[in-house]
Parts: structure tokens; sequence; C-alpha cells
């Protein structure tokens, strides 16, 4: 906060108690000292307001509020940048972690959120650790570690996959056995990790507007077998050709998807995040698709994002889907 700031804050709150202390103290000067049973005039609906000094115990409520905001303001930061006499890191039994991101010490709310986690990661770092030792396939069976891992999934990843993973439009569904790069347990955990960048091309320019319709006919009628709606104005014979010029080299001579690239299995209506209507082919297909997963290695860290890998693994492979079924 530069000075200014600092300055305008301080003034502000010493000059809002000083007043307040002030005005309780100036009315307090014209009242009389003993209760009476005289009123002061005015009555309203039938009710009168005797002219009774403020109780004592009331006037000492608010000596004490204030008493207890200058005391406040002493020990905790609250002056612009007065950062208080406590010392944040004297509540830490913890030697080494008395370095906070900031380089600073004192108490700040900040501080004390790192604290915690400093304190949960003593707590809960040992277990983690014992996880992340553990292949993913038999930390995937563990209660526990699902139960982790389920917490992990449900604050940081159902934003986009859901609560159930079953995914959105546009996020895929991670209980299926569809995978876009890959459903073995060390791949989902690089998916994680790592994150993912998809690039699929945009073909409209390449293949024109008529070249658009023929192909995602294609797709529609000979890879995943559905039929085109009446009006579609479009050739599936012309569109092979141009599959098999154009997006063989990603998605595979049959459509079967590539997962080191994250081009998707396309004989299979259920792994398109993007809608497999014959408009919403021709969407993707024209203007292209770039779906990202976000990396969590520096976010989570190993620990945490191999009991996510695990949970994730569970979903397609536990026995929650032998159940489901
Ligand atoms: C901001 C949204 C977002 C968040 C948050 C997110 N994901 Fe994803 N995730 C995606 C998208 C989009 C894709 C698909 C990328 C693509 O188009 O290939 C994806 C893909 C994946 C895949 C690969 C799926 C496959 O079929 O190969 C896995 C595994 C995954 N996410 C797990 C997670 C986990 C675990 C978390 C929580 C730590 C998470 N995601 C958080 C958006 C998100
Ligand atoms: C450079 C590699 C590449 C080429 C070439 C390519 N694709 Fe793709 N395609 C991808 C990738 C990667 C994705 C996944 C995009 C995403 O997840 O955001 C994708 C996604 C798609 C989807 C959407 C699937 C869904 O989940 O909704 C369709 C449909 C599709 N491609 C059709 C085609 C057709 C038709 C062609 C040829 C005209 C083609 N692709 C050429 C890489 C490619």
């Amino acid at each position: 906060m530069s000075t200014f700031w600092s300055l305008y804050v301080t003034v502000l709150t010493l000059g809002t108690i000083f007043g307040l202390t002030w005005l309780l103290l100036s009315t307090r000067k014209g009242q009389r000292a003993e209760a009476t049973e005289e009123t002061v005039g005015h009555s309203f609906d039938g009710i009168e307001e005797y002219d009774n000094p403020l109780p004592k115990w009331w006037f000492m409520l608010f000596v004490a509020t204030i008493i207890f905001s200058l005391g406040y303001l002493v020990l905790y930061p609250g002056l612009g940048n007065w950062t208080g006499i406590l010392p944040g890191y004297a509540y830490l039994d913890n030697d080494k972690k008395t370095e906070f991101s900031d380089g600073q010490v004192g108490w700040t709310g900040v501080h004390e959120w790192e604290k915690e986690l400093v304190r949960a990661d003593a707590r809960f770092g040992p277990i983690f650790a014992k996880f992340a030792a553990m292949p993913i396939e038999e930390v995937a069976k563990d209660p526990q570690a699902l139960k982790m891992g389920g917490r992990l999934f449900a604050s940081n990843c159902s934003v986009c996959h859901g609560s159930d993973a079953k995914g959105a439009y546009g996020f895929p569904n991670l209980t299926d056995a569809d995978w876009r790069w890959g459903g073995e347990p060390e791949t989902i955990k690089t998916s994680i990790m790592g994150g993912r960048h998809a690039v699929m091309p945009g073909w409209g320019e390449v293949v024109g507007e008529q070249g658009v319709r023929d192909v995602s006919a294609y797709v529609l009628t000979k890879l995943d077998g559905r039929t085109l709606p009446a009006d579609a104005k479009a050739d599936p014979v012309a569109g092979q050709k141009i599959f098999a010029a154009n997006c063989v080299a990603c998605h595979g001579p049959e459509g079967k998807g590539t997962p080191a690239m994250g081009a998707p299995d396309l004989s299979h209506p259920g792994a398109f995040i993007y809608g497999s209507s014959f408009a919403q082919l021709q969407q993707t297909i024209r203007y292209g698709r770039q779906g990202q997963m976000p990396a969590q290695a520096a976010i989570q860290g190993n620990d945490k994002v191999h009991l996510l890998a695990a949970y994730v693994y569970s979903l397609s492979h536990g026995e929650k889907t032998e159940e489901a079924k």
C-alpha cells in the first residue's frame, strides 16, 4: 500500500473511533446523574420517554468496545501498513516453516492460511506419501485413498468434469471406457499432471462448405452407423475421400483415434464431447476445436495427483461401476 493510502486508512479508522468516543462522552455530559419519574415530554401512540441517563453498564460496554478496538489495532494489522506487534510465527511449532511466501513475519490472514497448509501437510503428507509409493491400480482399491481422492476431485475437478465426473459439453466423461488420451493408470496421471492441449484444425477453408457437409455425413453414417437427416444435402462417399486425405493422419484409417494426439475415436457417438448431431459435427469440422485440460503438477504436486489418478481410474474400473451396471 502506498504511504498515502496507508495514511488515509489510518486517519479514517482512528478518526472514527475517536469521533465515537467524543460522541459518547459529550452526550453523557448533559444527562442527569439519577433516574427520575420525569419524562422528556414526547408522546407517541401513548408511549412516553423517561429522561433517564444511559445505564452505567451500557456506557461501560461502549468503553470496553473502544478499548478492545484500540488493542486490536495495536496487535493486528489494521491501520494501513502497520503490521501489528503479534509475531505470526510464534504460534508455529515447526521452526523451519517460519518463512512465509512474502518473507514477512507477523500476523496476516495469508500467514494463518499458510500455517494451516503446513499443519495439514504435516498431518496428511505421510498418508499421501504412502499412497504415492503404491501403484495406481492398488491405490484405486483402497477405500481411504478413494475418499481422499474423491474430495480432491470435488474441489478441483468437478467444476469442469461434473461432480459425478460424467463430463458435460466440451468436458470429457471420466467414468466410461472412452479415453481421448488413453485410460492406462499412468496415462491418466500424465493427463492430470501435465494437462492436455488438443488441437483439431478447422477444415472449412481447406475442403469448402460442401466438403464439410460431406465429411460430416461420412463420420455420421459410416463411422457411427447412424442415418443422415433427410435434408442433409451431403454425400458420404465424397466425404470418405476427404476423410482419407485429411483426417486419417490423426483419427486413424478407421477413425478410431490416436491417443498420443488426443484425437478421439469417431466411430463411437458416446465419445463425442462437442455433440454428434449432423449440425454439431459440421460446426466442429468447419472451425476446429482446442480442448484444454489445465496442468495440475504445480497446483497439487505429485502425491495428490497420484491419488486423483487413482480416483479417476477407479471410476471406470472400480466396484462402483460394476454395481451400476
Ligand atoms: C478448466 C476445466 C477443467 C478442470 C478444472 C479439469 N479438467 Fe480435466 N479436462 C478438461 C478438458 C477440456 C479435457 C479434455 C481435453 C481435450 O479436449 O482433449 C480434460 C481432460 C481430462 C482427462 C483426460 C480424459 C481423456 O479422455 O483422456 C483427465 C484424466 C482429466 N481431465 C482429469 C481431471 C482431473 C483429475 C481434474 C482435477 C484435478 C481435472 N481434470 C480438472 C477440463 C478440465
Ligand atoms: C492434427 C490432427 C487432426 C486432424 C488432421 C483432424 N483432427 Fe479431428 N480432432 C483432433 C483432435 C486432437 C480432436 C480433439 C479436440 C478437442 O478435444 O478439443 C479432434 C476432434 C474431432 C471431432 C470432435 C469429437 C468430439 O469429441 O466432439 C470431430 C468430429 C473430428 N475431430 C473430425 C475430424 C475430421 C472429419 C477431420 C478431417 C477433415 C479431422 N477431424 C482431422 C485432431 C485432428
